[in-house]
């Protein structure tokens, strides 16, 4: 791996070491990680097809096996939507279905190097699937806490997988509570809390450099709920700047559904933090997220790169979903919220780049809530 590592605290700046499994600050405060990736782009060529093409860059000590399970180097697939030249970021395509896969495959594989034994995540679905499937393949027990409104389809899949799955009556944010008394005794394999997630997402951010010819995009459409998505792009960008491999970072465009957006919110308001937002239920389950705990840091990233946010209809939803569907691109709602945003998108004026939009959860996971659509 690059340079040397250390947690730092968001809030009082504490420097907490890296072989420590803590997931926050004795303050309460959010961790981000000090580390320095490395990486030399003249191995690339031959380098395995899967996200660990860029160990190198990744924070995982040298001696740690890697937990894979094939995992990335996923699809960027040229489509045509509304007349119109897009990159479409295949994401739905991992081992569990969803991006996730990209945090949990290091998030585990640091968790194994710690010698931890057992997990537990809280999640409306997916990166509760994805820890569960990297679990499996770590040999690490894991216990997911999920709202009870989650699709079946994902709890059938953690339980497949092996791992206890504990519904939580209420909201996600009542579920997000629950999991902090078994965080007391078990590792917290937490995508939002832990930033090593977020260095395992950001190697999207790499891909879409390597598969666009080596250079970044102008403009990158991405779901945001908890910004895990969201961080982990403006992560690999920024580092592929530092690294000197890219001129510039894109603009992020963030969506969230009108039903749930505090991002939103914050951003029209021009505030620096988001406050809890007062959401009805939106079919995309997967960034119905009221009150985010990195709502500053999202916001820090999309304003630094001249980005914005967007919120969406359920109507806007449900059409995206469809248009996709009709492409071949068999994705679940919440996927379809970045490319409902990337419609507006369209309607703001020329383009000068291909934009991408990220899609980032498989079909088959919410086949209940793609029939309700009709
Ligand atoms: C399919 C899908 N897309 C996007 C997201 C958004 O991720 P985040 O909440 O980290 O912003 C999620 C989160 O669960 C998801 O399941
Ligand atoms: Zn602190």
């Amino acid at each position: 791996m690059g340079g040397l590592t250390a947690f730092r605290c968001r809030a009082c700046d504490a420097v907490h070491p890296f072989l420590e499994g803590r997931w926050r600050c004795d303050c309460g405060g959010l961790l981000d990680l000090d580390f320095a990736p490395a990486l030399d782009p003249a191995r690339l060529s031959g380098a395995v097809p899967t996200l660990w093409r860029y160990r190198t860059a990744l924070p995982l000590p040298k001696e740690a096996d890697v937990v894979s399970l094939g995992e990335g180097f996923t699809p960027l697939t040229p489509a045509r939507l509304d007349g119109v030249d897009v990159w479409l970021k295949q994401d739905h395509l991992f081992p569990s279905g969803s991006y996730k896969d990209r945090g949990a495959s290091l998030l585990i594989g640091y968790a194994r190097a710690l010698g931890v034994d057992a997990v537990v995540e809280d999640s409306s679905g997916n990166a509760g699937s994805a820890m569960a499937a990297y679990s499996a393949a770590a040999g690490l027990a894991c216990t997911v806490y999920v709202p009870e409104s989650a699709s079946p389809g994902k709890l059938v899949q953690m339980a497949a997988y092996g791992a206890g799955v504990v519904r939580v009556p209420g909201s996600r944010e009542a579920t997000a509570l629950a999991v902090r008394e078994a965080a007391a005794q078990s590792f917290y394999a937490s995508h939002v809390w832990h930033p090593l997630f977020t260095h395992g997402v950001k190697t999207v951010a790499y891909e879409l450099w390597e598969q666009l010819g080596r250079r970044a995009p102008e403009t990158v459409v991405v779901p945001a709920g908890n910004g895990s998505l969201l961080l982990g792009v403006d992560l690999g960008f920024r580092e592929l700047v530092r690294l000197g491999l890219a001129a510039r970072r894109p603009r992020l465009i963030a969506v969230q559904a009108a039903n749930c957006a505090p991002l939103h919110a914050a951003f029209v308001a021009g505030a620096a933090e988001t406050t809890p937002f007062p959401s009805t239920v939106t079919v995309a389950e997967g960034v119905a997220i009221a009150d985010p705990a990195r709502g500053a840091q999202m916001l820090a990233a999309i304003r630094t790169g001249g980005g914005s946010v967007l919120a969406v209809s359920e109507a806007e939803i449900g059409d995206a979903l469809r248009l996709l569907h009709r492409r071949g691109f068999y994705v679940e709602p919440t996927s379809a919220v970045a490319v409902a945003g990337l419609r507006r998108h369209f309607r703001e004026g020329p383009l000068t780049d291909r934009p991408v939009a990220i899609l980032t959860g498989h079909g088959l996971k919410a086949t209940d809530r793609i029939a309700s659509l009709g």
